[in-house]
């Protein structure tokens, strides 16, 4: 797949794009020496085993093992094809794209999804444009009613799909031919004839981060159905990756929260009364992939949806997916069932600003509790019995603290018995993961793995190593030597993970690489020459070993030399200690 991209290409874009702080923009990670740690994204997890080595820029999960350069990172954790991933971090990168070689199909696609980018931004741009002419009258006296402000619709760049629309003819004359609007999903076929696909609606457009539109919402006016009719997905869309908003997302700065919206109307109404850092899934429940794209704005997520029961619902269910994903959640409450958009036009900023987030336990307390009849004794059991199951996930123990007094008062029993519940509740997660120095180490005793080649490997990859003071002919392994000649032959870690064909390759070598080498080039030096010495001697020994064994079965006249030839390696290794 690499052939694509020159290899030298590559080695400058692996090397710019600094695998420590592309990560650390997905994941917080601490500082060890030349590791950083943290939690993994791609496993859920309570203690860091996720590691980060700038010095050999690769990751490296201890738990899951998934493992690689910094764009196998960008491909796992944005869903994206290697091509793909690797034009992603030259764009951010602002490194121009070497010419592509010979890839037809790769061409297309990649030029496909340039084309529906540029349509939906010349759509974008039409639909804004009628909304201040006659033809989007109705459409913008709509907004108006709704509240909306100038400046708020100029902002998220709102636009009208008039009742006769013709900008799919308009983008037509402006080049875009009828297959790109059709998969762009700006129009649709029928019977042959192809159709503007938004009509009669209030046009919002779906932005990325990086300023792409992806695709648009369109709200009906009044109760025409459906009421909101949105892009479907297309090759350059896919809703369960992104949100609404992302784009102001990105701009704003030292967001302390994201607030999770159900509605585009919510997250205009938002931002237009001065909250920043509201974003809107694409009418489908929030993903894990949405989930940690928010945790890249800010360190939690307030969900923020309507307070109807199919709100509550979904809340739960939000709470559940971002606390899979390791993001920290909370809930806004908003009295008597409204929805952010009807709180704050009410309200207004100061009491928006003064709800106080609730914390996900006690929102699931709150919930739970409405189901039992807690004027019975066994309604507040029951209730005790499901809190306590919650409570399981409670870090802090200041935190378990207030959360038991509560539910102490609310049930009446003991704070103790209460605590004991919570220990013993079966479904208890598993949070004891083996500790990982003694697991690993009893680990390497047993597995007769040649650890010491594999750690002189590790050292080798630093870099730091004179190049003569190993060579391939000390591996006995036919893996690592190959590996050493690879190295020697200059090749980063990071794009031998690359060349592996699968994750259980790269695994291999995120296992061999992720041996600590944190020392300084004196420590690396003494490093490697303990591991040359024990290799050496642990290759004297096995000849000794076969020469033992096949000396009694000999043919006489074979036996002088071997038996000299044992002396030699008796000699040899008394010699080494
Ligand atoms: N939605 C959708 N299709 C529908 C209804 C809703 O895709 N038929 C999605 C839209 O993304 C919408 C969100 O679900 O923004 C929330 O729905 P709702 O609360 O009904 O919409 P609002 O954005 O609040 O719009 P309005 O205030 O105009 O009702
Ligand atoms: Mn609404």
């Amino acid at each position: 797949m690499a052939g694509r991209f020159p290899n030298q290409w590559l080695d400058e874009l692996r090397q710019r794009a600094d695998i420590v702080s592309v990560i650390g923009s997905y994941v917080q990670l601490k500082k060890n020496g030349h590791r950083y740690s943290g939690l993994c994204p791609f496993h859920n997890e309570t203690a860091p085993s996720f590691s980060v080595d700038s010095q050999k820029q690769f990751y490296y999960c201890f738990g899951c093992k998934a493992s690689g350069s910094v764009i196998q990172f960008i491909m796992d954790i944005e869903h994206l094809t290697f091509p793909e991933a690797v034009e992603y971090l030259a764009n951010q990168l602002h490194l121009p794209l070497p010419e592509m070689q010979n890839d037809p199909a790769y061409e297309k696609r990649r030029s496909l999804k340039e084309r529906i980018y540029l349509a939906n931004k010349a759509a974008a741009r039409l639909y804004h444009q009628y909304l201040w002419q006659a033809e989007g009258a109705e459409i913008l006296q709509y907004l108006k009613k709704r509240g909306l402000s100038d400046g708020v619709i100029r902002r998220f760049g709102i636009g009208a799909a008039p009742g006769r629309p013709d900008v799919g003819k308009k983008l037509m004359d402006e080049g875009f031919t009828k297959e790109e609007l059709l998969s762009a999903g700006l129009m649709m076929e029928r019977e042959g004839r192809a159709f503007d696909m938004f009509r009669n609606r209030a046009m919002f457009p779906i932005i990325d981060a990086y300023g792409n539109v992806l695709g648009f919402g369109g709200r009906a006016m009044g109760d025409a159905m459906p009421k909101y009719l949105n892009t479907s997905d297309t090759p350059a869309f896919n809703k369960r990756y992104n949100v609404f908003a992302a784009n102001l997302l990105r701009k704003a700065r030292g967001l302390t929260r994201v607030i999770l919206v159900e509605g585009y109307m919510d997250v205009v109404a938002l931002s237009q009364y001065g909250v920043e850092g509201v974003a809107a899934t694409l009418g489908t429940a929030l993903t894990p992939e949405q989930a940690r794209l928010l945790s890249r704005y800010a360190p939690e997520v307030h969900i923020a949806y309507d307070g109807d029961k199919a709100g509550q619902k979904a809340i739960l269910k939000g709470l559940d997916i971002l606390e899979e994903a390791n993001v920290p959640a909370k809930v806004l409450d908003f009295p008597g069932g409204l929805d952010p958009d009807e709180f704050i036009r009410q309200e207004g900023l100061e009491a928006f600003q003064a709800l106080k987030p609730i914390s996900g336990v006690y929102y699931r307390m709150l919930r739970e509790k409405e189901k039992h009849d807690m004027s019975t004794e066994e309604g507040r059991t029951a209730y005790a019995k499901a809190c306590a199951t919650f409570l399981q996930k409670v870090k802090e123990p200041v935190d378990l603290e207030n959360y038991l007094k509560r539910l102490s008062l609310e049930t009446g029993f003991d704070r103790e018995v209460l605590l004991q519940q919570v220990g013993i509740t079966p479904s208890r997660p598993v949070t004891t993961a083996p500790k990982r120095d003694s697991f690993r180490q009893k680990a390497r005793e047993a597995s007769g793995v040649d650890w010491t080649g594999r750690t002189l490997l590790a050292v080798l990859a630093t870099g730091k190593l004179p190049k003569d003071s190993v060579s391939p002919e000390d591996f006995d392994d036919p893996t690592l030597r190959s590996l050493c000649q690879d190295l020697l032959a200059g090749e980063s870690p990071a794009a031998l993970m690359e060349r592996q064909p699968d994750e259980r390759g790269r695994a291999a070598i995120g296992d061999i690489l992720s041996i600590n080498t944190d020392m300084d080039d004196d420590g690396l030096m003494q490093m490697a020459k303990d591991c040359l010495k024990k290799l050496r001697r642990a290759r004297l020994e096995n000849e000794l070993d076969k020469l033992q064994t096949s000396l009694p079965n000999l043919l006489p006249e074979d036996q002088p030399k071997a038996m000299q030839r044992a002396l030699e390696l008796t000699r040899l290794l008394s010699e080494q200690k």
